[in-house]
């Protein structure tokens, strides 16, 4: 097993730079996640690790060594793609033993690895057959045990569960972080899907437009984001922005009032009189008739059996005027045109430089 680090590691091709000053280094037997919007940057990254890209520049180490002129073939990674890329023509059986054999290993270890990824993997009984008699699933799991199989100090996955339907995508998921729990490789995964990157990762790396905009573990980072950016997209439904202005002692949404709660007021001293993004997670607004924050009327109501989505449009004579998610009980019933009298969790209000995107209340 090994360590990863990057240093300030940057690709670009001809104009286009797809990643800018990517440093971070995977602890030996760590799960973590790269996670972030289609573009920017997540298959370069990993692609670069793997020796399939070159960096245009900085260091890339593979435990002590450092490995930028070393090819692909000589880095001990295996990974894993999207599209299994499973060889057609081969058996399950041949599919897995493939990397192995092209390292000389000697049959006997190939067939017992073989045996025992395929058992892990619940794929034993499929050996025989060639990949397009398997579902989607199936190969999946065929195309992660022919990695497996190889026991790389690295594993690399690319959005691996992204082509599977919701139910196998789930079950595979937890397979994969059973896996890891048994194995402990060294694993880099990529993912947009932000689900995946909570419940697998040991750290999430949140990139944007070729940027780290922040590291940590997953509930660090759904709990004390960094920017706007990773605030609206780490959560189902995302946490509410609303333009505001503050005067000192609270925000003015037009007529509306929302107090500033003290703990906020000296991070904030250079924004007064000015524009903030107020962020408030759709779990943390709640009916309330009495000392209400904000008055809404719902216009979409979507009940999810444990609880219940509500969107409403809060009044504004500037338009667009601002959506709020709220994420209500199921027992409360709420309808369309309805208004609503919303009190905001005041401890969990985040406070966001409109211009920036920097959270000012850090
Ligand atoms: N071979 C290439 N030539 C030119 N631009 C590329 C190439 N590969 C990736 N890019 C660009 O780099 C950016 C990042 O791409 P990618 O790493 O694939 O993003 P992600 O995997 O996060 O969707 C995108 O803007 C993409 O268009
Ligand atoms: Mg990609």
């Amino acid at each position: 097993m090994a360590t990863v680090r990057l240093e300030e590691i940057a690709r670009r091709f001809n104009n286009v730079t797809a990643i800018e000053n990517i440093s971070f280094e995977v602890p030996d037997g760590q799960f973590w996640v790269l996670v972030g919007p289609s573009g920017c940057g997540k298959s370069t990254i990993l692609r670069t690790i793997a020796g399939l890209e070159a960096a245009t520049s900085g260091r890339l180490y593979i435990g002590d060594r450092l490995v930028n002129q070393v090819p692909a073939r000589q880095r001990d990674v295996a990974m894993v793609f999207q599209n299994y890329a499973l060889y057609p023509h081969m058996s399950v059986a041949e599919n897995l033993a493939f990397g192995l054999k092209m390292r000389n290993t000697d049959p006997k270890t190939i067939q017992s690895r073989i045996e025992a990824v395929a058992r892990s993997l619940d794929i034993a009984h499929l050996l025989d057959r060639k990949p397009r008699q398997l579902s989607g699933g199936q190969q999946q799991r065929v195309a992660l045990g022919r990695a497996i199989a190889r026991q790389p100090q690295v594993f690399l996955l690319d959005e691996p569960l992204s082509n599977l339907d919701a139910k196998l995508r789930d079950e595979t998921r937890a397979e994969l972080k059973q896996l890891h729990q048994r194995v402990c490789n060294t694993t880099i995964y990529v993912t947009h899907d932000q689900v995946e990157a909570m419940t697998l990762a040991d750290q999430i790396v949140v990139l944007d437009r070729g940027h780290v905009q922040q590291i940590g573990d997953p509930q660090t980072i759904y709990a004390q984001p960094a920017n706007q950016m990773v605030a609206t997209f780490l959560g189902s439904p995302p946490m509410n922005l609303l333009a505001a202005t503050y005067d000192g002692a609270a925000f003015r949404i037009e007529a509306q009032t929302i107090p500033c709660p003290d703990r906020l007021r000296p991070a904030l001293r250079s924004a007064q009189g000015q524009r903030v993004n107020l962020g408030i997670r759709p779990e943390q607004i709640h009916l309330s008739d009495a000392d209400a924050h904000l008055k809404a009327e719902v216009t979409i109501v979507e009940p999810l059996g444990r609880e219940i989505l509500v969107r409403a449009v809060v009044p504004t004579a500037e338009l667009p005027a601002p959506i709020l998610n709220i994420q209500l009980a199921p027992e409360l019933r709420p309808r369309v045109g309805d208004r609503l009298s919303l009190r905001l969790n005041l401890d969990q209000l985040f406070v966001f430089d409109p211009t920036t995107g920097d959270r000012l209340n850090r």
